[in-house]
């Protein structure tokens, strides 16, 4: 059977571009209207898309006064985009270092349910230092230990869901039987972190699981990915970086005991639309003259983990430790240096390159130029998929899905519509069983 692309919309405020809001193309008013996101589903739905996936950070610092990312707890925004559309999927990002697992496994199922079996979790250990000091902490745990929790994390989700096998609901008005008790388990959890009894107090999810979604790119990133995910979100920003991820995440997969086919890999995509390629330039060009240089250069601060205000803007960036040294985002610091370097860019110049998508390649040319870059990556062993990132919304994703989904589809590369019901089914995957369940039971 031939490959099909899979394409999920990352939906932020109203747009990538970190200048979005300053531009004549947006309405900022728009980032705290629950409209303006179910909009924006239904057009990705329109465009057929697998998933809209939401972001999210548990701080707001300074940088608040130049632009915010997100007004919405991710969950929350989408249980009302659920009852806003009917097909495409709902990836909501929650860390598992700021929440526990009983909390977050009711959540996702709720979402599953309310959706009719459309719910994905981007798990994420967050890394800003500032998350930490919403959570009486005065310091970030460390980027090992942080997944090492993520692990029993999910493990502790996984039983919870599976704690009513899938045929426990009885509802026998007449012998006053509500569910069949036997099938309704505790998961009696005893771990390094956390102590969990169960059963969960909802009846097992439409699609048995979530979808679980990964997006850490790090030695420990691709370990955990290796064992638990299902699609990996990831930042690349060449062919040959993209390639080597890719081959590096199935890899870990088959030596984890996984089918690698089982695992979508989706690279970010910022595309700067344009009639023309002169046309797509100019855009990128207006937004980049709209950044805030103060705000963009705090970005790029937190996401080093140096404070590079007092260096200058027209200068190199400074000698930096190594990423492997680093305990906030080890990837993507890893990538924003190598950027610079390979490309000998100035503060200035790094951060107009990460104005468009926080390190994600940004594609700025016309509809066949940027699905010829998704046809490419595709075939070339780099993809499986992507995660779109308009610049501006809602109007980047109607220029994505008017003019590059017909495309993608003339080339047999991404589907006419939904054939599946579930998120798990838009992503080709089968439904998992409980693993209470007799079947589960018997060794193989
Ligand atoms: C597409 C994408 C979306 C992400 N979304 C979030 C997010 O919403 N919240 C968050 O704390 N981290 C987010 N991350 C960061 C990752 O969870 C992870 O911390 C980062 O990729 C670094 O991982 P590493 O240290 O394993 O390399 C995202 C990363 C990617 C690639």
């Amino acid at each position: 059977m031939s490959r099909t692309l899979h394409l999920n919309a990352f939906l932020m405020g109203v747009g990538h571009h970190e200048a979005a809001w300053r531009h004549p193309r947006t309405d900022p008013r728009r980032i705290a209207d629950v409209r303006h996101f179910q909009e924006l589903a239904r057009i990705a739905e329109r465009g057929t898309l697998d998933s809209v996936f939401l972001a999210d950070g548990l701080a707001v610092g300074p940088a608040v006064r130049h632009n915010i990312q997100a007004v919405f707890e991710p969950l929350t925004l989408l249980a009302a985009l659920a009852t806003a559309t009917e097909h495409i999927g709902l990836i909501a990002t929650a860390s598992t270092t700021y929440n526990e697992p009983y909390n977050l496994a009711r959540k996702f199922a709720s979402l599953d349910h309310l959706s009719g079996g459309r719910a994905g979790w981007n798990i994420v250990t967050s890394a800003q230092p500032r998350e930490a000091w919403n959570f009486n902490l005065d310091e970030h745990p460390a980027h090992a230990d942080r997944y090492r929790r993520a692990a029993e994390f999910v493990d502790v989700a996984i039983k919870l869901w599976d704690s009513w096998e899938d045929d426990a609901l009885v509802l026998d008005p007449a012998a006053g039987i509500f569910a069949d008790t036997d099938r309704v388990h505790e998961v009696a959890h005893a771990g390094e972190t956390f102590t969990v009894r169960g059963p969960l107090n909802t009846p097992r999810p439409p699609q048995g699981r979530p979808l679980l979604v990964q997006a850490g790119s790090s030695a420990d990133g691709i370990a955990f990915a290796a064992r638990y995910a299902e699609a990996v979100f990831t930042a690349q920003q060449t062919l040959a970086d993209g390639q080597a991820f890719y081959a590096e995440l199935k890899r870990a997969t088959a030596a984890a005991g996984r089918d690698p086919d089982l695992v979508t890999v989706l690279p970010g995509i910022a595309p700067v639309i344009g009639g023309t390629e002169a046309e797509a330039h100019a855009l990128a060009a207006e937004l980049e003259a709209l950044i805030v240089p103060e705000h963009a250069l705090a970005q790029l601060s937190g996401m080093t983990g140096i404070d590079l205000s007092g260096y200058p803007l027209d200068g190199p960036l400074p000698d930096l430790p190594e990423a492997h040294t680093v305990q906030a985002h080890q990837s993507r610091y890893q990538l924003v240096v190598e950027l610079a370097r390979r490309e000998r860019l100035t503060l200035r110049q790094l951060i107009g390159r990460l104005g468009g998508g926080r390190g994600h390649r940004v594609v700025a040319g016309t509809p066949e130029q940027i699905a010829d870059q998704i046809e490419l990556w595709f075939t070339q062993g780099a993809a499986d998929g992507f995660n779109v990132m308009p610049p501006l919304l809602p109007s980047g994703l109607t220029d994505f899905v008017d003019q590059v989904v017909p495309l993608l589809r003339a080339r047999g590369l991404f589907r006419h519509e939904y054939t599946g019901r579930t998120l798990r089914e838009h992503y080709g995957l089968p439904r998992p069983a409980s693993s209470y369940a007799p079947s589960a039971l018997v060794p193989a």
